[in-house]
């Protein structure tokens, strides 16, 4: 392997994951490499320098890890959406389908005050299913989404077009076809 000097060659493939004709863009290896994770974290936040942002909001699972070190990074608060039936608070959900499935997410209805302004994070976009659902969640809540930040962008699978029609900025570090 050439010496890695990007965030997307830190980025291993799997192939038939979870199913077959899925090529699984892990991020496993990326976090698992001081530097590149360092790299990921710092690239991800470049664009909202000298910005307001109150919360992040991390989308489970992999946008907890990534959203967990940007807030700590911008010194605020880190709020969870999980898959259905994980948060012990009262929560309102929403349900959509992904690139293999479908599932509900749910955020606590108490996480977001009116107003706040909102870093939604994730690993990867693929349909947007997932991100869309979250940023319904987060302005349910009264929440103003800054922006959306993810490591990948898949753009076969158009989810920036869905995220831009919900009038969203959207930041990918890379992409994959
Ligand atoms: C992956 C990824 C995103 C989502 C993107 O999560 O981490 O959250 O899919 O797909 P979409 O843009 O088509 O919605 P996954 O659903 O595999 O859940 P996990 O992180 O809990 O494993
Ligand atoms: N979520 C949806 N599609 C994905 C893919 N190809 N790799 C990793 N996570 C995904």
């Amino acid at each position: 392997m050439p010496k890695k000097t990007t965030v997307r060659d830190y980025i291993r493939t799997i192939v038939d994951f979870p199913h077959e004709g899925i090529m699984f863009r892990d991020v496993t290896t990326l976090f698992a490499d001081a530097r590149g994770f360092r790299m990921a974290i710092d690239q991800m936040l470049h664009p909202y320098a000298g910005m307001r942002i109150d919360k992040v909001v991390g989308l489970e699972a992999r946008g907890f890890i990534l959203g967990g070190a940007i807030a700590h990074q911008l010194s605020v608060g880190f709020v969870p959406i999980r898959k259905k039936g994980k948060l012990p608070g009262a929560v309102i959900s929403e349900h959509y389908t992904l690139e293999y499935g479908e599932a509900v997410v749910e955020i606590h209805d108490d996480a977001i005050q009116p107003g706040e302004k909102i870093l939604v994070v994730d690993d990867l976009l693929a349909t947007g299913g997932t991100a869309a659902a979250g940023i319904k969640l987060v302005e349910r809540l009264g929440g103003e989404i800054v922006s959306c930040a993810f490591v990948i962008d898949l753009p076969d699978l158009g989810g920036r077009r869905v995220l831009e029609k919900l009038g969203m900025d959207v930041h990918a570090l890379c992409e994959f076809e």
